[in-house]
């Protein structure tokens, strides 16, 4: 790998390994991913709601939101199946997916099993989260999805723009302060949201999966491999401002790829950590949804927060910086302006490759309030919303966390 360093690599093996890279959300030796044209038709005009969420019984609303910089994000309201139940709102709840994820992520396994389904069955009032770029949040008011200002974004921009609107949306139609729920990199964006008093004042509590705020410890074989070859840089450098995995090009890669020498279930594992326990049967159906687009930007910042072990806004570059922040170094995300009042929960596993417990000690050193812990030895990255036994093992107790705010909020 070391070797291909120094001569230009072409864009083909460029692809390959972010293709690897990226195919975070599972793989196995069956990979059947429909391709993205069959998607479009399949989902034209059909939100999630129309998908995932009604087919299983579940009334279902699709809202919009519009960012401060332009973008239209998908939003969609879930409450139980049980009438009794739906006359009486619960507390809201926010749903944030990860990266190369969106909102399907909390629906992908059947009722018992699924955080979104749970919630809306014990009685929250559940909304789904979709970040700009993903399937469901695909628009703006005046670029294109073709236009390379479209993807000129990184979690910066979706923590301080798209996380913003959509708690402010769901704060002004409830009327209620909010619960978030953040997996991966919608706990990086919900942190750095919360930084922000206007943001804070909002919300009544937060539970965080595999929580991330710093990622100088990221243990993930693959991944550091990419980060130490500058892979995030390349890509910018090669004019690449979005990442698809299902262009016709990685699917086709990915098929080879697994055919060939590489066992597509360790790639999974050398990208997020040994996963426990979600289903392999279910796997192709996860494919029909994940992986979501993201952008190149994006990856960038993320690789400058695993590099240079902070927890910042985004580095231009010493002169642009100057310009943008009015400063050298990028302005760090302060988790010390997180409320002391304001509760937090977390979940992490003894196998997670990138939200790793040296990091997370880390974020805990710097946050004023005492978060509560939950840690699951044998868990990966992606059994925090996946394991089929997640009800048992996280969720009842990410209720029982959130149903503890209600008994002694004033309110
Ligand atoms: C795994 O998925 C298959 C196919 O959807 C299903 O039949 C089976 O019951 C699932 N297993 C568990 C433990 O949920």
């Amino acid at each position: 790998m070391e070797k291909f360093v120094g001569t230009a690599p072409s864009t083909a093996t460029i692809s390959l390994i972010l293709t690897l890279l990226f195919f975070t959300s599972a793989v196995t030796a069956a990979v059947n991913i429909p391709d993205e044209s069959n998607l479009r038709r399949r989902s034209a005009d059909k939100g999630l709601c129309a998908h995932l969420i009604e087919p299983s019984g579940y009334p279902c609303t699709e809202h919009s939101v519009e960012t401060n910089d332009g973008y239209v994000l998908g939003l969609q309201r879930v409450s139980s199946r049980n009438v009794g139940l739906r006359t009486e709102l619960g507390s809201p709840v926010l749903l944030q997916h990860g990266l190369f994820m969106a909102g399907d992520a909390w629906f992908l396994d059947t009722s018992e099993q699924s955080l979104g389904f749970i919630l809306a069955d014990h009685g929250f009032d559940v909304w789904v989260g979709n970040v700009r770029g993903t399937r469901w949040s695909y628009g703006h008011k005046s670029l294109s999805e073709k236009d390379k200002e479209f993807w000129d974004w990184s979690w910066q921009e979706l923590a301080l723009y798209d996380l913003t609107a959509m708690i402010d949306h769901v704060y002004s139609t409830t009327r209620s302060k909010i619960l978030i729920v953040g997996h991966s990199q919608g706990t990086i964006m919900s942190l750095a949201a919360l930084t922000q008093p206007k943001i804070s004042d909002l919300v009544e509590a937060a539970a965080f999966l595999c929580p991330i705020s710093f990622l100088a410890h990221i243990s993930a074989p693959l991944v550091l491999r990419m980060v130490h070859m500058h892979i995030d840089q390349m890509i910018m450098a090669m004019g690449i401002h979005q990442l698809n995995f299902r262009s016709e090009r990685g699917i086709h890669i990915l098929d080879s790829l697994c055919d060939g020498h590489l066992e597509c279930n360790n790639l999974l594992t050398s990208i997020t950590g040994k996963n426990c326990c979600f289903n392999n049967s279910r796997v192709n159906f996860y494919l029909e949804y994940e992986p979501h687009p993201s952008s190149s930007k994006n990856l960038n910042h993320l690789f400058q927060m695993i590099r240079k072990g902070t927890f910042a806004m985004y580095d231009y570059g010493t002169l642009k910086n100057l310009r943008e922040y009015g400063q050298f170094k990028p302005p760090a995300f302060d988790l010390g302006q997180i409320p002391k009042s304001l509760p937090i929960w977390m979940a992490y596993g003894g196998n997670d490759a990138l939200a790793d417990f040296i990091d997370m000690q880390q974020t805990l050193k710097e946050l004023q309030s005492e978060p509560e812990l939950l840690y699951l030895e044998n868990y990966g990255h992606m059994d925090f919303i996946l394991s089929v036994n997640g009800k048992e093992d996280i969720y009842d107790n990410i209720m029982r966390f959130f149903r503890s705010m209600r008994q002694s909020s004033s309110f």
